[in-house]
């Protein structure tokens, strides 16, 4: 396990020591003044700030922030395609389970999609899971849309692979899993400050099998056209981009 600690930010509120004081002892380590923060050797360090969480590490950062459904929230208006919403087929009210939530981008813009329904997001790391979690609740914004889908979306600290186990047949309408990459792709610069915390581990065919069990209507799985998942696991249908090579892969409930 890599050494952490919880700090605040410089000349902290009261309320910031307090909150970064319940974060540590949730997270079960310590709690450090900043200003004591460069006397201990630590790895990385949680930082609450006045309205927003990060994780700090020398040459890096990562906190919430929901710029790339923005983007392709504008991309779509403008006409754009975007694969994920083409496979997903909205109809407005669907539950949709996101197991693998990350900085919950893509959840963000389905849930924009979902005014009647909602997305149910699983994060595998606590990390990711912790910074997430808290930038969605305290994330302040004028964008109407973004606010709202922000309200339909719950999310779970937990492994994805056990959870689709334990849940009833045709629990949700969609079932979405976006591993991390075998082949990543670095100009994806969103996604790079979630790498050092990110779980890593491949999708095999079982648990494509529980997926689609909860399911409803179907599963949609993305993967990179380099990588493994789509030679393994054969999909009904395959949507994306040859040039970025990012696939949305579609397994319909018979
Ligand atoms: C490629 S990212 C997902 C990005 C996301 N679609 C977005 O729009 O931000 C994959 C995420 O899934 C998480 N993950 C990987 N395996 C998991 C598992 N077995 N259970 C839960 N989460 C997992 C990783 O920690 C990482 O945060």
């Amino acid at each position: 396990m890599k050494r952490f600690v919880v700090t605040t930010s410089h000349k902290p509120s009261k309320d910031q020591v307090i909150q970064a004081r319940e974060l540590a002892e949730k997270l079960g380590t310590d709690y450090i003044p900043r200003r004591r923060l460069k006397e201990i050797e630590v790895d990385f360090y949680y930082v609450v700030e006045k309205s927003r969480l990060s994780i700090k590490w020398p040459g890096g950062e990562f906190f919430f922030h929901p710029s790339a459904a923005i983007l392709r929230m504008r991309n779509i208006r403008n006409g754009q395609r975007d694969y994920l919403i083409e496979t997903l087929q909205p109809e407005g009210n669907e539950v949709v389970l996101d197991t693998t939530f990350g900085l919950g981008s893509e959840a963000i813009l389905m849930a924009a999609f979902l005014p009647k329904g909602k997305v149910i997001g699983l994060e595998g790391s606590v990390h990711i899971y912790t910074v997430v979690k808290y930038g969605m609740k305290h994330f302040e914004t004028d964008i109407k849309w973004l606010k709202e889908a922000l309200k339909r979306i719950e999310l779970y600290h937990t492994d994805f692979k056990r959870y689709v186990k334990e849940q009833p047949d045709n629990s949700f309408d969609v079932v979405y899993c976006d591993p991390m990459f075998e082949n990543p792709v670095y100009a994806s610069s969103a996604m790079n400050p979630l790498r050092p915390f990110a779980v890593y581990g491949t999708v095999n065919e079982d648990d494509v099998k529980e997926m689609l069990r909860i399911a409803r209507k179907k599963v949609i799985l993305k993967s990179h056209i380099k990588d493994s998942l789509f030679k393994r696991i054969s999909m009904d249908e395959l949507k994306g981009s040859r040039k970025s090579g990012v696939m949305y892969g579609v397994i319909y409930k018979q």
